[in-house]
């Protein structure tokens, strides 16, 4: 990571207001920021460790381990929790044997949370491998579980 962190910094720059960017230029080029390249980030934008900690921790977008192979969000804004969310997080847990915020052991799915994809009227509502998927239901579900399942 030190060799990719190094030639995006070359190339976008090495000022503090570059940290969201490069953050999520690696997440986009590795699917997720590991706890041990914060000293490589904060070294290369003259930041403290716990700056480039903060940021990471903060928004909810940057994962910390590595995504399963295929990554289920599931809509947590209030539009999505009135028409059920709640019920349908529980059971998409059970489901597809993951809890939220996870990836299952054996890495095939990751269960996150999203909030708002600008589709509450027809929640709730999820991103399955960034498709989104409305009017979620237990069948629906099952579908759901079947493709992540390939
Ligand atoms: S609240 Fe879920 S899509 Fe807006």
């Amino acid at each position: 990571m030190d060799e990719f962190i190094g030639a995006w910094t070359a190339r976008h720059g090495a000022t503090r207001d570059r940290l969201l960017p490069l953050l999520h230029a690696m997440q986009e080029e590795v699917g997720y920021i590991d706890d041990a390249w914060v000293p490589v980030i904060a070294k290369a934008l003259n930041l403290s460790r716990a700056d480039v900690h903060g940021v990471v921790t903060f928004y909810h977008d940057f994962r910390r381990v590595a995504p399963g192979r295929h990554v289920v969000k599931l809509c947590r804004a209030e539009s999505c929790q009135a028409r059920g969310g709640a019920g349908i997080e529980a059971a998409a847990a059970k489901l597809l044997g993951v809890a939220m915020g996870e990836t299952r052991a054996d890495g095939q799915v990751a269960l996150e949370p999203v909030y708002c994809l600008g589709l509450c009227a027809i929640g709730p509502n999820a991103l399955v491998d960034g498709r989104p998927v409305a009017r979620i239901d237990a069948a629906t579900l099952e579908r759901i579980a079947l493709e992540v399942a390939a």
